[in-house]
């Protein structure tokens, strides 16, 4: 796909998002809600949902068209309604405000600055605490627009499942990533390469990379449960890369590149370069990352980016093997993935090309 189409497949999508928003705010203008509170909210939701690359959103579109509109040969057979279209949307950008939400409080976790280029939501003037509100809010209108624009639909109790199921799992994630990095004790011994796959796994892959697919398989009507057992199998491993890459541009991606400043090693994270480097270190090495990880100083982080940077530990040319086996491994899962009503190797074709050699 040219650089042109992928803007205009962009373009559309964003289109919808002002829909979402007069939507929400009809609603709070019908409980008597005064100005300022939808100022507030509108404020909010365009601060925080667009803005993003917008994979997770795009992927349920995506998804929905491959389902529908190809033929077995892969040749376009159709394109989707208007009303099709729009669903797909709306379902996308339900998984960009979870995705909000979750960012919204993230940031207040891990004390981030920024976020796609600006100042984190909490960060921002007047907002503060707040941003804990706002970030309720954010996951609040998911449920308003599924019930909206989807109570009749056989799958509804399904999309429901889905949202409240994986955003269960996800603050699993969370909870591990957050109690495996206590900030007031640094115990790297605690750290493995397993350890940083559970917290991947649940804090990441499913809500970004399985729960837009399985939204799309519900909304086309799949309901083999087969079918989404196979796609679970890929999606995992491929959120699981997606995370290892984030770990990766928090350390070596500018900010201008990623759009928030990297915060792991202040942070005491679990994360993947630490995890190989660990497996890697001399003796020396690894005393100076006992003594400077974790801690809340730019100097210590230095420190520690320059084991990092040590021919022997060497994450730049570690992390480029992993990627390039990373493809290997995650093509050959799809292709051995048999294909059914439901669950095409296209589709995870189009999610893996989204992020591939990602430096944003
Ligand atoms: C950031 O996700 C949080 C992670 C799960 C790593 P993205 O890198 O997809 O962030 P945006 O939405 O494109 O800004
Ligand atoms: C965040 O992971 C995952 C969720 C938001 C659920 P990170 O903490 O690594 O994400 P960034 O790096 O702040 O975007
Ligand atoms: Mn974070
Ligand atoms: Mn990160």
């Amino acid at each position: 796909m040219s650089a042109a189409e992928k803007q205009a497949k962009r373009q559309r999508f964003e289109g919808v998002f002002g829909q979402i928003v007069d939507d929400l705010l009809d609603h709070m203008k019908s409980q008597n809600m005064p100005e300022a509170a939808l100022d507030w909210y509108r404020r909010s939701l365009e601060y925080n949902t667009p803005g993003g690359k917008l994979n997770r959103g795009l992927s349920v579109v995506d998804t929905v068209d491959i389902l529908l509109c190809f033929n077995d040969a892969n040749e376009r057979t159709r394109e989707l309604s208007e009303k099709e279209y729009f669903e797909a949307a709306l379902l996308g950008w339900c998984v960009e405000l979870l995705q909000a939400y979750f960012l919204v409080a993230d940031d207040m976790m891990d004390a981030s600055i920024t976020r796609r280029g600006h100042p984190c939501w909490y960060r921002v003037d007047g907002v503060g605490n707040i941003a804990i509100n706002d970030a309720f809010m954010l996951e609040a209108a998911i449920y308003y627009l599924l019930k909206k624009h989807f109570r009749e639909r056989p799958y509804y109790v399904h999309l429901l499942e889905l949202f409240h199921d994986i955003t269960l799992q996800t603050e699993y994630g969370q909870l591990i990533d957050l109690i495996t990095a206590p900030e007031d004790h640094v115990d790297l011994s605690k750290f493995s390469l397993d350890k940083h796959h559970l917290i991947v796994v649940y804090k990441t892959a499913y809500y970004s990379f399985y729960l837009p697919v399985a939204l799309a398989m519900r909304m086309v009507g799949v309901e083999d449960e087969s079918a989404y057992k196979r796609a679970l199998d890929i999606l995992l491993p491929l959120g699981e890369y997606f995370q290892v890459q984030d770990d990766y541009l928090d350390c070596y991606g500018t900010p201008e590149q990623i759009g928030k400043i990297g915060t792991d090693i202040l942070d005491n994270k679990c994360s993947w370069n630490i995890n190989v480097a660990l497996a890697n270190a001399t003796p020396e090495q690894r005393k100076i990352l006992d003594e400077n990880y974790g801690q809340k100083n730019s100097e210590c982080e230095q420190r520690v980016k320059e084991v990092f940077n040590a021919p022997n530990v060497d994450i730049k040319g570690r992390f480029e093997r992993y990627e390039a086996e990373s493809y290997d491994r995650i093509h050959s899962l799809i292709r051995e993935m048999p294909e059914g009503p439901g669950v095409k190797r296209a589709v995870f074709v189009a999610f893996f090309d989204k992020v591939y050699k990602r430096s944003k």
